[in-house]
């Protein structure tokens, strides 16, 4: 008699609150074993492994500042060592502030970069090395297309404006770094960008605001939480994608918007 495999492992960034807990609970409920990363939000990242268990899945939070490199090369060990393996990085955590042409400056440059492109290499990275060292595609071939590392990127990539100027530089770095990530690590891992359009508020942004903002799209509403997460589980589930980017936002880049949704 074959023995059964070991339940496959994803490492969900940011998974505290708002989409990277939507991505982990929509994971725990089609089976996966989800590490949630938090870097703050203790209490929530609970919270989400609470509810991630309630979903007959294992579950473990981790934290990890994602702009310090030495607690990004940690954070893969860790989640290795608790449950033996780890088989996808979500990489969902990010920093959104704000700078523009006239304040752009290396500081805030460095830190939207560290955090939201340099932290998901490094976990590709690690991925990759974890997947070598354990010989997953030699001897575990069912587990083959389900080495992936997936990254929440951003419609305004394709719909770019001034605003919030060093995040939308870190979020196109970490596009190409996609592209270049899903040459360079495969046959073992593949790598796959999901692209929100504007899913959730911020303080920025007053309900009605909001709620005219998300109607601004071809199909007359841009994306849900839920929409978002299952994207991300199909990215992970199949296993011929790589290098590409699914935009999941309604059809919001296909429109031009001068300012970002928080500003306009
Ligand atoms: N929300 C949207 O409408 C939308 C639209 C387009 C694209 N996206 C993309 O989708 C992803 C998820 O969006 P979201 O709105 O859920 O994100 P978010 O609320 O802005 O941030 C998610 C989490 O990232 C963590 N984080 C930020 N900086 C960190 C750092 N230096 N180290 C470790 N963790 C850090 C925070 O964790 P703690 O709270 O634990 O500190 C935060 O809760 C992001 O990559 C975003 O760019 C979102």
């Amino acid at each position: 008699m074959t023995p059964a495999l070991p339940r496959p492992v994803v490492l969900v960034t940011g998974a505290a609150l708002r989409l990277g807990r939507e991505i982990a609970l929509t994971l725990a409920a089609a089976g996966w074993r989800v590490a949630v990363h938090y870097r703050n939000s203790a209490e929530d990242a609970i919270k989400t492994v609470a509810d991630c268990d309630g979903l007959t899945c294992g579950a473990a939070a981790f934290d990890a500042d994602l702009s310090s490199e030495a607690a990004v090369r940690g954070l893969l060990p860790r989640v290795i060592a608790h449950f033996g393996r780890v088989d996808a990085v979500v990489n969902s955590a990010s920093t959104f502030e704000h700078d523009s042409a006239a304040s752009f400056g290396f500081a805030a440059l460095d830190k939207h970069l560290h955090s939201n492109a340099g932290a998901p290499i490094l976990l590709a990275q690690a991925l990759h090395a974890h997947v070598v060292s354990r010989g997953a595609l030699d001897g575990e071939p069912e587990h083959a297309g389900q080495c992936a590392v997936v990254n929440l990127l951003d419609q305004k990539l394709w719909n770019q404006n001034p605003d919030f100027f060093s995040y939308t530089l870190s979020k196109a770095a970490l596009e190409a770094a996609g592209t270049m990530l899903a040459m360079a690590l495969a046959p073992r891992v593949r790598v796959v960008g999901v692209a929100p359009g504007l899913t959730l508020t911020s303080h920025l942004l007053s309900d009605v605001q909001f709620a005219a903002h998300h109607k601004l799209s071809p199909l007359g509403r841009s994306s849900t939480p839920a929409d978002v997460a299952s994207a991300v589980k199909f990215a992970l589930e199949n296993s011929s994608i790589t290098g590409t980017t699914l935009l999941v936002d309604g059809g919001q880049h296909l429109m031009r918007f001068e300012r970002d949704f928080s500003l306009m």
